[in-house]
C-alpha cells in the first residue's frame, strides 16, 4: 500500500505541449480520481496567453475528451477541474518569476511558507536551461525552499540536445535543485513490462547464468510505430528520431536487459548498474565499413506541417553496438526505431547460440529454431519464449514453438498508466525509475559519436508502413 502523498501544488511549464495533453493532463485526472494525489493539491499551469483559470479549465476540458470521448461523462471531472488554476508568466522573462513566486504562494495549498511545489518541465530542451535559472533567480529552487517545504521538479526528455548541453543543464540544475530532488523522466520506465524485465531477470534462477556471451548470439530491440510524426513538426524537426527515441527509451531498454543485478533495489543502486552498462557501450568511431547505421526518412515527411521541404531529419534508425563488458563482450547488440512503420509495436528479441550440433536440418537452419526470449512491451504484454518442438509426422523435424505468459490473462489486475505511475514515484520521492545525471550524460555520449559518425550522411527514404530502408538487412549480416 502506497503512503499518501504530501499536499502539494503542481507546477506545470509547457501546459499547451502535446505532451500535456495526450499523457499528463490525462493522467493526473486518473491519479485524481483513483485518490492517489494528496488531500490538498493543485495543479497550475504557467503560460503567458493571459488565460483566466475558468479558459484554461475549458481548454483541459477539451483536450481530455479529445484523448478519451466518455470523459465528458466523468462526474468527477467538475472535482478535478476546480484544482486547476493557470498563472501568467513568459517563461523566458526573469523578471516575470518573481511574479510567478507571488501567485503560487497565493494559491499555494499549504499557504504561503511551508508550502510543497513539484515543477514539471515540459518544454523544448532548448529553453530548459533558461527555466531553470529563471527558477533559481526567483527563489523557487529546491536549495532554496523555506520552513520545510520542499520542491522536486521532473524534467522531460529530451534532456538536452548532446552531451555538452546536457552537461550544462545538469550543472545549472545542480545550482538550484540537488539530485535527489532532479526527475528526469523517461516513460518508459514507467511501464509495466519495462520495469518487469528486472523481475524477470533477477526474481527467476534459471536465466541470469546463461545470461551472457557464452549462450546469447544477440539482442535486437525494435521500437516501430505504424503512424508519422503527428502534429509535432517543430518538434521534430529540431529532434529527429535519434534524440526523440534512441537516446532515451532505446538505451533504457538496453540498460534494462543488459545492465548487472544491483546490491539490492534502493534506487541508486539499481541506477548505478545502469549508468555502468551505458558507459559501457562502445563508442561509435567510423572504422567500420560499412557503417553500422541506418538511418531513414519515411516519404511524404518533408510536405508534413511545419517540417521543412529539404529536411534531412532522420525518422528511423537502425544502429549495431557493441557493449564492451565482461558479461557482454562481443555480442552485438541491434536497435531498430522508426515512424510510419509496419505496426505499432516495443520488443527485445535475446537470441541464443545455436546447440553445438544441429541433428534436425542443416547447420544454417538453427536460426529457424534458436532459443530465444522475447519481450513484448506493447501493445501486447508478454514474454515468451522460443524453442523447437518436434514438427507431427513420420519425420524427425523441427518448427519453432512459444511458451508465453501474458499479462491480461495471468493478472486480473489491472497496471498504471506509466504517467500516473512516475507522477506518484515522483510525488513520493522514489527515484529508481528516473534517470540519473551520470546515465544521461553516458547515453548522449553514444548518441554524439553516432551523430558524429553519420557526419552529414542524409537518410534514405522508405515507403509509409515498409520495413524502413532496403539496407538495414545488410545490418545483420
Ligand atoms: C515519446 C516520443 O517519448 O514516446 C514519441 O516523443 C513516441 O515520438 C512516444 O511516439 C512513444 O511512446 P509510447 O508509450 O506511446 O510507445
Amino acid at each position: 500500500m502506497r503512503k499518501k502523498a504530501e499536499n502539494c501544488t503542481i507546477v506545470i511549464f509547457g501546459a499547451n505541449s502535446d505532451l500535456a495533453s495526450r499523457k499528463l493532463f490525462p493522467a493526473l485526472l486518473e491519479l485524481a480520481k483513483r485518490g492517489h494525489l494528496p488531500d490538498n493539491y493543485l495543479i497550475a499551469a504557467v503560460g503567458r496567453a493571459g488565460l483566466s483559470s475558468e479558459e484554461f479549465r475549458s481548454i483541459v476540458t477539451g483536450k481530455l475528451v479529445n484523448s478519451s470521448p466518455a470523459i465528458a461523462h466523468d462526474q468527477f471531472l467538475p472535482v478535478f477541474l476546480e484544482r486547476l488554476r493557470y498563472l501568467q508568466a513568459d517563461l523566458l522573462v526573469p523578471g516575470d518569476y518573481q511574479g510567478l513566486r507571488r501567485q503560487l504562494e497565493d494559491v499555494s495549498a499549504a499557504g504561503s511558507c511551508g508550502s510543497n511545489i513539484l515543477f514539471y518541465l515540459s518544454i523544448p530542451p532548448g529553453i530548459a536551461l533558461q527555466v531553470v535559472r529563471n527558477l533559481g533567480s526567483a527563489g523557487l529552487g529546491g536549495r532554496q525552499a523555506r520552513c520545510g517545504g520542499w520542491r522536486k521538479i521532473i524534467a522531460e526528455k529530451p534532456y538536452g540536445t548532446d552531451l555538452e548541453s546536457a552537461r550544462e543543464l545538469n550543472r545549472v540544475i545542480g545550482e538550484v535543485f540537488s539530485e535527489d530532488q532532479v526527475f528526469r523522466i523517461d516513460h518508459y520506465l514507467g511501464k509495466e513490462t519495462v520495469q518487469n524485465i528486472l523481475v524477470f531477470r533477477f526474481s527467476n534462477g534459471i536465466f541470469e547464468p546463461i545470461w551472457n556471451r557464452h549462450f546469447i548470439a544477440n539482442v535486437s530491440i525494435t521500437i516501430s510505430e505504424d503512424f508519422g510524426i503527428r502534429e509535432r513538426g517543430a518538434f521534430y524537426e529540431e529532434t529527429g528520431l535519434l534524440r526523440d527515441i534512441f537516446q532515451n527509451h532505446a538505451l533504457q531498454l538496453l540498460a534494462a536487459v543488459a545492465m548487472e543485478p544491483p546490491v539490492d533495489l534502493a534506487a541508486d543502486s539499481v541506477r548505478d548498474e545502469k549508468a555502468k552498462l551505458l558507459r559501457s557501450i562502445r563508442p561509435f568511431s567510423g572504422d567500420e565499413v560499412p557503417l553500422p547505421v541506418v538511418i531513414g526518412q519515411y516519404e511524404g515527411y518533408r510536405s508534413e506541417k511545419n517540417v521543412a521541404p529539404g529536411s534531412t531529419v532522420e525518422t528511423f534508425a537502425a544502429v549495431r553496438l557493441f557493449v564492451d563488458s565482461w558479461r557482454w563482450k562481443g555480442v552485438p547488440f541491434y536497435i531498430r526505431a522508426g515512424k510510419n512503420l509496419s505496426q505499432t509495436m516495443t520488443e527485445i528479441v535475446v537470441t541464443f547460440s545455436c546447440p553445438p550440433q544441429n541433428y534436425f536440418g542443416p547447420a544454417e537452419s538453427c536460426s529457424y529454431t534458436a532459443n530465444q526470449v522475447v519481450f513484448r512491451i506493447q501493445p501486447e504484454e508478454t514474454i515468451a519464449i522460443r524453442f523447437g518442438a518436434k514438427r507431427p509426422g513420420e519425420e524427425l523435424v523441427t518448427d519453432p514453438v512459444f511458451m508465453k505468459f501474458d499479462y491480461q490473462t495471468s493478472f486480473s489486475e489491472k497496471g498504471l498508466t506509466p504517467y500516473h505511475r512516475l507522477l506518484l514515484d515522483a510525488l513520493e520521492g522514489d527515484q529508481m525509475n528516473f534517470i540519473r545525471q551520470d546515465s544521461v550524460e553516458y547515453s548522449w555520449a553514444i548518441v554524439d559519436s553516432l551523430k558524429a559518425m553519420l557526419k552529414e550522411r542524409v537518410p534514405e527514404p522508405y515507403a509509409v508502413h515498409s520495413h524502413g530502408p532496403d539496407s538495414v538487412q545488410e545490418l545483420y549480416g
